[in-house]
């Protein structure tokens, strides 16, 4: 506790610099920097750090500053089957970028898709089972868009805690009505959505949850859900960023627990930026949601398509991840996230939720878990293991985690090894940190 209070670059959170004042811009945002500052000289700053080869699972990467580029293995990159560099979709990009140049110019309600818009749209709603497709430039901005493009001030938003900021965001701005459940807790929920439809029989009712959350690699009973809504007249947005593609049989993920005409429920938002090996997002749902959307969705309408490149890169990701190869592919990934949550535990670290391609691995630092997470995350670099530290505000304080993003690409003594250096890169920053707290 000590060694948080005295040292900066050991305590604190983004959070502290959330409330600015003053009438200059040095008054407003320089503390700020010197916290940043103070992390850097330590050596504890992790974010923005820079890839120096692709995003392999060995890659090369560096801290923001300094930038001496660390060979190491990779588990810092979100790229669950390994596509990132693969011939077929460099040969997809290269041939659009001939065909049709590098840029959209265009936003979708104008001028900015192309035929391989179209044909992305087709494939992915065929894939699901659903009725239509819109494409976005990002993740963020769908499950944004669609949040604010369906929700009205009228309307109440039921949202699991743990949901993503785009989601949060989203509600935020759509309506005053958003009560938050605790996490995947259904009795919480149904408790709620009973209070709301007794309270207000004629007013819409949103509950906005994810297939699976990716600080604590979790799902939520999805068929709950679906059969809560049915009951209470609710509708559910699902966003499927981290499964889609990477888990299940068909590769759809938890959708697959569910009936075709379950499926044709829901507003499902995703992300390619996780297993289809480039930015952009979709929503699968009604044609006259889909309809209403492309009109009424501002990050869709007031922003340029995603780049005919980007569209080519996943059309070909598609035809990839839903073909027998895709279906090999998840069953490596899901070897390689087993064994390495086996290898964890073995090292003696905790390891949390349900096997996926998000291992979170925990620091345990108890009073100072924070300080001790930013001197493994240190460690980690120097030793040759990348894996992105979550620390509070996005996780709750003294809950401080790497999330290990597994790929399918992984070794299985990569795998070993990592364990290995994650638990020694720990020790060392136990050491360390007595000597930081011995001094103070
Ligand atoms: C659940 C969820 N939704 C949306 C996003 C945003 O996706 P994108 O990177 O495509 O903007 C993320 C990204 O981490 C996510 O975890």
């Amino acid at each position: 506790m000590k060694a948080n209070k005295t040292n900066p670059a050991l305590s604190g959170s983004l959070l502290n610099f959330v409330k600015v004042s003053g009438k200059t811009l040095s008054e407003r945002y320089s503390p700020f920097n010197d916290w940043v500052q103070a992390r850097r000289d330590l050596g504890v700053w992790h974010y923005s750090r820079v890839l120096f080869s692709p995003a392999l699972h060995q890659t090369c990467i560096a801290n923001e500053f300094g930038l001496k580029p660390t060979e190491g293995i990779n588990f810092a990159s979100q790229d669950y089957l390994g596509l990132t560099y693969r011939q077929e979709l460099r040969d997809a990009a290269h041939a659009v970028i001939d065909q049709y140049g590098v840029h959209s110019a265009g936003s979708p309600a104008l001028c900015g898709r192309t035929e391989h818009l179209l044909t992305l749209e087709n494939k992915l709603t065929r894939l699901v089972g659903h009725e239509d497709c819109i494409i976005y430039a990002t993740g963020w901005m769908a499950g944004f868009g669609v949040i604010t493009g369906l929700v009205r001030d009228t309307d109440t938003i039921m949202i699991d805690a743990l949901s993503h900021n785009c989601l949060h965001e989203g509600a935020k701005h759509a309506t005053s009505n958003v009560q938050k459940f605790t996490h995947n807790d259904m009795d919480q929920l149904a408790d709620k959505l009973r209070n709301e439809r007794v309270q207000y029989a004629e007013r819409g009712i949103f509950i906005v949850v994810e297939s699976l959350y990716s600080m604590d690699s979790d799902s939520p009973d999805l068929k709950t859900i679906v059969a809560l809504a049915q009951r209470y007249e609710a509708i559910v947005i699902l966003d499927v960023a981290h499964d889609f593609g990477a888990i299940g049989k068909q590769g759809l993920g938890l959708l697959e627990q569910l009936s075709p005409e379950e499926r044709k429920s829901l507003v499902v938002i995703g992300s390619f930026s996780k297993t289809f090996a480039a930015n952009g997002g979709f929503v699968l749902c009604s044609n006259e949601v889909r309809n209403y959307l492309r009109f009424h969705s501002a990050s869709n309408i007031f922003s340029n398509a995603i780049s005919p490149m980007q569209t080519a890169v996943v059309n070909q990701a598609c035809d990839l991840v839903f073909s027998a190869e895709g279906q090999v592919l998840r069953g490596k990934l899901l070897t390689n996230i087993k064994s390495l949550r086996d290898a964890m535990t073995i090292n003696g670290l905790l390891v949390s939720g349900e096997p996926s391609p998000i291992v979170p691995v925990f620091t345990q630092g108890k009073t100072e878990d924070e300080a001790l997470a930013r001197l493994t995350s240190k460690n980690m670099l120097l030793n040759g293991l990348h894996a992105n530290l979550v620390e509070f505000p996005a996780v709750p304080r003294g809950k401080a985690r790497f999330r290990f993003q597994v790929m399918a690409t992984h070794e299985a003594e990569e795998l070993k090894q990592a364990a290995e250096i994650m638990a020694a890169s720990r020790e060392a920053a136990m050491a360390n940190l007595q000597t930081y707290l011995g001094k103070c």
